[in-house]
């Protein structure tokens, strides 16, 4: 076992899309298999934390020691989520939908030309969570970007109001490959990471928090 314990620690990781219905066949999803999330609670549970994992919809297979709760929608993980608590830590993985729709109960079909999506905005799981009084006393959250990834993640850090940003560069084939590139961005500077193996990003983070929390 690597880092400090973690036992008598309870921390709750989101990972995985989330599925916003348009009609009863058809759904707003995106790219997120998952993979960092689920290794994230695995890393965690090894390290003896009780972990709530909060899963969107993915097919990945629970990881001993954790227990996990699935959901499809964000308004859904958020509720999963707020059942969690509390927590001592709370690592927000998931690629949470920013819109959902109001959906519409029967089939759309074309014909009578294109239908207009009612966008409506979905909670900030992890924004809410940094501003309730039950705050896990470490909260730490992911920021995928495409570019400028360590500077837009210093900025989110600061306006979400959580401890730790993991900042997350999904440029390339990230997005359901096994490695990753992500810097850990906290109040007193970021620590720049190599390339790595997802599950070695995981064990990494995990090492961090047990030095916090332990
Ligand atoms: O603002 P942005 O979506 O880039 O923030 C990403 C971070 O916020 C991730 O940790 C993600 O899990 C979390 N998030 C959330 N609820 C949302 C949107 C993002 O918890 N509705």
């Amino acid at each position: 076992q690597r880092g400090g314990s973690l036992s008598a620690r309870h921390v709750l990781v989101t990972a995985g899309p989330t599925h916003e219905p348009i009609d009863p066949v058809r759904y707003i999803a995106n790219r997120s298999s998952g993979k960092q999330g689920f290794a994230i609670a695995a890393a965690l549970a090894e390290r003896g934390a009780r972990v709530t994992l909060v899963a969107g919809p993915v097919t990945l297979p629970t990881p001993p020691g954790v227990t996990r709760v699935d959901v499809t929608t964000a308004r859904e993980m958020a509720a999963a989520c707020w059942a969690a608590l509390p927590a001592d830590c709370a690592v927000m993985v998931a690629a949470v939908a920013d819109w959902h729709v109001a959906p519409a109960e029967q089939k759309l079909k074309k014909g009578a030309g294109a239908p207009a999506l009612d966008l409506r905005p979905n909670p900030d799981i992890l924004a809410e969570l940094a501003a309730r009084a039950d705050r896990p006393r470490l909260l730490i959250g992911f920021a995928a970007e495409t570019e400028q990834v360590v500077a837009q993640a210093e900025a989110k850090r600061a306006r979400k109001g959580v401890d730790w940003i993991v900042a997350n560069d999904v440029s390339g084939d990230v997005m359901g490959g096994d490695s990753n590139t992500v810097h850990l961005v906290r109040a007193d500077g970021t620590e720049q990471w190599e390339r790595l193996a997802k599950v070695e990003v995981a064990r990494r983070l995990a090492d961090r928090i047990a030095a916090v929390l332990a």
